[in-house]
């Protein structure tokens, strides 16, 4: 029996498809914890057909496997819908899709909000999805949120939706000049929605520890990444929700001791969507080239991603705060050709919130990340083409030092290494599934 978690390890974009593809086959389950169609990752099978799953597990595209929709998250009914649509087109079977009782839902009013707040915002916007996620999770820890399970009571649900929309309605009015949204509407839309997915929902949580306790495999998938988390990334440029390890366990509604194992998915440089700071970013032409090499360009929203140089602090920071066990390095192939490869092992620190100093962790306070400066080991680069390497011993000298590096800075044993896109263009060093 493993209980594996599949956690981004900087700041999501990670390649995690890359991971579900080594493992996806080979588990019974695979649950999604937090987060929602903000999420986007590029799937591809082994035909070469290419999928671009946002909400949903991607164990659906992997038949027999069961995916859930844990309780950690927000779901769009319009964008579940359309997404099961577009994988039904695909003839994907859909069946194996279960709901959490307990998982909320965006409605639009979230959306709306999403918007009128980052366009308030101005230049301190976040640079959200503006799919509504923050807005969803406000009202859920506000206890004023709409879970799957009023789905099944529509005198419950009418209730919810007026009650939200009191308050809501007085805010895009009367603050952001906004029209009022009608909660009869809104109640028609939801319920019509609801009933062509009403049949998923379900008690997932009694589902998945019985599967477990069976010995059945579970692959938990985070979205974003430790850097997004609402708690240990760099607040308040984060997602609302927690991609940590931790919270792989609440949002599954599983017992923390169950979780066997936690894979960090690590890029072998750092990429970020949206605002926030990044020590390592790069705005010159070595930025346009990991960006062009790398097709950072974020699947869900097509925004181009920042782009820099591999950062260890936030590595070995990810590997403390997740319990990292693994690390799968996603991506070496993008630096081969580089005369030199630099790796940022530690920051200079000035920003006004004490003395100047030379840190290996992440700083205290904000605005001393915001002012890190990063300092720089340069590690001699390699020429050769690695897309067709498949052990670690084909990979040239000069790539095999970075990738141990990496392994002694981020200070968790690298067990799989991507060197292309394909599924099969990975290189394996330890098996976590026997
Ligand atoms: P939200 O999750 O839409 O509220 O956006 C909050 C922040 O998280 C923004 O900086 C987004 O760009 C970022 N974000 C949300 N989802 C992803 C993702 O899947 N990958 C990378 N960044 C993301």
């Amino acid at each position: 029996m493993a209980v594996m978690v599949l956690i981004g390890a900087q700041w999501g974009d990670e390649g995690k498809g890359k991971a579900t593809d080594l493992y996806g086959e080979r588990v019974q389950w695979v649950v999604r914890y937090q987060g929602g169609n903000n999420a986007g990752h590029t799937v591809v099978l082994p035909d070469g057909q290419k999928f671009a799953i946002r909400l949903i597990p991607s164990g659906i595209l992997t038949p027999g496997v069961t995916n859930v929709i844990g309780n950690g998250l927000v779901v769009n009914p319009q964008a579940l819908l359309q997404e099961l649509g577009e994988l039904e087109r695909r003839d994907i079977d859909t069946s194996r899709l279960l709901i959490s009782a307990d998982a909320h839902l965006v409605m639009p009013y979230h959306i709306a909000m999403d918007k009128v707040t980052e366009r308030y915002l101005g230049k301190a916007k976040i640079g959200t999805t503006g799919r509504g996620i923050g807005p969803a999770y406000q009202d859920k820890v506000a206890r004023l949120g709409i879970r799957a399970q009023d789905l099944l009571d529509p005198s419950i649900l009418q209730q919810k939706i007026e009650s939200a929309l009191e308050l809501k309605n007085q805010i895009l009015v009367k603050v952001y000049n906004r029209k009022a949204i009608d909660p009869q509407q809104t109640l028609e839309d939801v319920l019509a929605q609801a009933a062509q997915f009403s049949h998923r929902i379900a008690d997932t949580r009694l589902l998945l520890d019985r599967a477990i306790s069976r010995g059945e495999h579970v692959l938990m998938e985070g979205s974003q990444g430790t850097l997004l988390d609402v708690d240990h990334g760099t607040y308040p440029f984060v997602t609302s929700s927690n991609p940590t390890s931790g919270g792989a366990a609440v949002g599954a509604g599983i017992g923390a001791t169950r979780i066997t194992a936690v894979m960090g998915i690590l890029k072998a440089y750092t990429t970020r969507v949206g605002s926030g700071p990044f020590p390592t970013e790069l705005t010159d032409q070595w930025g346009e080239y990991l960006r062009k090499t790398g097709g950072e360009v974020g699947v869900n929203t097509g925004r181009d991603r920042r782009c820099g140089w591999f950062d260890a602090v936030i590595a070995r920071y990810a590997t403390r705060v997740n319990g990292i066990t693994d690390y799968f390095l996603t991506k070496l192939d993008v630096l081969s050709s580089l005369d030199r490869v630099p790796i940022c092992v530690g920051y200079r620190v000035n920003g006004g919130a004490g003395p100047a100093a030379e840190v290996d962790e992440m700083p205290l306070t904000q605005t001393d990340f915001h002012h890190a400066e990063p300092i720089y080991e340069y590690l001699p680069g390699w020429f050769e083409d690695i897309t067709g390497c498949r052990s670690f011993d084909e990979l040239p000298a000069n790539a095999r030092s970075y990738v141990r590096r990496i392994e002694e800075l981020s200070g968790s044993r690298i067990s799989a290494i991507g060197v292309g896109p394909g599924r099969d263009q990975t290189i394996v060093l330890h098996d976590l599934l026997h």
